[in-house]
């Protein structure tokens, strides 16, 4: 990257990196087939280009929360299999059947209202029947299970759906040895098999989230949904870095130094003057603030790599900028200022951004603001 910006700042996306993550992960999962997690706008990393990469490395399936999620990616001419969970009544259910989405089910309204809108598209929809195994939020608890599957089996014969998923996700995957795990698995695995014995015969069943695919081989079943993982990012410092697992971050994001000047001792900075310069200093002002995705809870911590040092935030991050002591070193307006990225060189992690601001590392890059463009690099596979 060049010393001089075009721009405020920038996500820089790298997606040669996204697909070596994707053929990482299908190596751990060897049996199973992958679904590319792009939800968010891809937890913030762009949501067509990072699916159209985990496409190209070998994932078959993309996983979305919204609804409208899964229909732009079909708008964008994306043909692989689209899985999307976040139902709310009203749908849009047709536009899901007639987009060849695969859509989750998890109450007996829905199986209700997407039938409804099959009988009057004139053909099924694919429903993945979800499993609350323990997380205690989607899905359809064990006591309502047998009727959820009696009533989907009851539309699959009347051919208004395809069961083509039984489904589940872990609370605490990311909690080495949780009994949790253990315990979901085993619902998991009883629901399945009342399912399947009641005559369900899914195409796929799966429970399996990134840290499930990277540590827990006994939860791949026939697919697993990878999201944080794909983007390089691990999902739980317990857990490992992303070098740990063969994975390299793939968001770095950088911005333009917009001001440097000298300031004397006793001088306050940023709005509420939480730091005070002890000496005579440099100051750097940094274009990226809580509009960005800069997060107000990293205020006095977010590490930045600036002239070769990693600075922190003096006083508030703003909506806008914030503000770094550079402790007397003169450096260019113009100059480089790294936030977090793989580290090559020397700059902090999401992880580390997630430590200062108390947070998860998840939380960090997908809440990078649409305000700070994404440039996409390496987005030809056959480099
Ligand atoms: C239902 C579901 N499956 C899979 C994922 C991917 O999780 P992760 O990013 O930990 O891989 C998510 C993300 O929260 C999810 O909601």
């Amino acid at each position: 990257m060049s010393q001089t910006l075009p721009l405020r700042a920038r996500a820089e996306i790298d997606l040669a990196a996204l697909r070596a993550n994707v053929r990482a992960l299908r190596a751990r999962a060897p049996r199973a087939a992958l679904m590319a997690v792009v939800k968010s706008d891809a937890y913030g990393h762009g949501m067509v280009p990072c699916a159209k990469a985990a496409l190209a490395a070998g994932a078959t399936w993309v996983g979305t929360a919204t609804p409208h999620e899964a229909l732009a990616l079909r708008a964008a001419g994306i043909r692989s299999r689209v899985m999307c969970w976040l139902w709310t009544p009203g749908g849009p259910w047709r536009e899901g059947i007639e987009a060849d989405l695969d859509m989750s089910v998890s109450g007996l309204w829905a199986l209700t209202e997407v039938t409804a809108a099959a009988r009057e598209a004139g053909r099924p929809a694919r429903i993945h029947l979800k499993a609350d195994t323990g997380l205690g939020r989607n899905g359809c608890q064990p006591a309502d299970w047998p009727e959820l599957v009696a009533a989907a089996l009851a539309a699959e014969a009347e051919g208004t759906v395809e069961v083509t998923g039984l489904w589940s996700h872990f609370a605490c995957a990311d909690e080495p040895g949780h009994p949790s795990i253990a315990a979901q698995l085993d619902v998991f695995r009883q629901m399945v098999e009342y399912a399947e014995k009641a005559g369900v015969e899914p195409e796929v069943r799966h429970i399996a989230n990134s840290p499930a695919t990277l540590t827990l081989p006994q939860t791949h079943f026939d697919l697993v949904r990878t999201g944080i993982a794909i983007y390089g990012v691990s999902p739980s410092p317990e857990l490992g870095t992303p070098a740990d697992f063969g994975l390299r971050p793939v968001m770095t994001l950088a911005a333009s130094v917009a001001l440097v000047k000298q300031v004397p001792a006793g001088h306050g900075v940023s709005y509420g003057h939480h730091y005070v310069t002890a000496d005579e200093t440099t100051l750097g002002l940094v274009p990226l603030g809580y509009a960005d995705g800069i997060p107000r809870h990293a205020s006095g911590r977010g590490p930045v790599l600036i002239g070769g040092e990693w600075r922190r935030v003096a006083g508030r991050v703003a909506m806008d900028q914030f503000v770094v002591d550079l402790g007397g070193q003169k450096i260019e307006e113009g100059s480089e200022a790294l936030l977090f990225g793989p580290g090559d060189r020397g700059e902090p992690s999401a992880e580390d951004w997630a430590q200062a601001a108390d947070t998860i590392a998840y939380e960090i890059v997908t809440r990078i603001g649409a305000r700070v463009p994404r440039v996409f690099l390496n987005e030809d596979p056959d480099e």
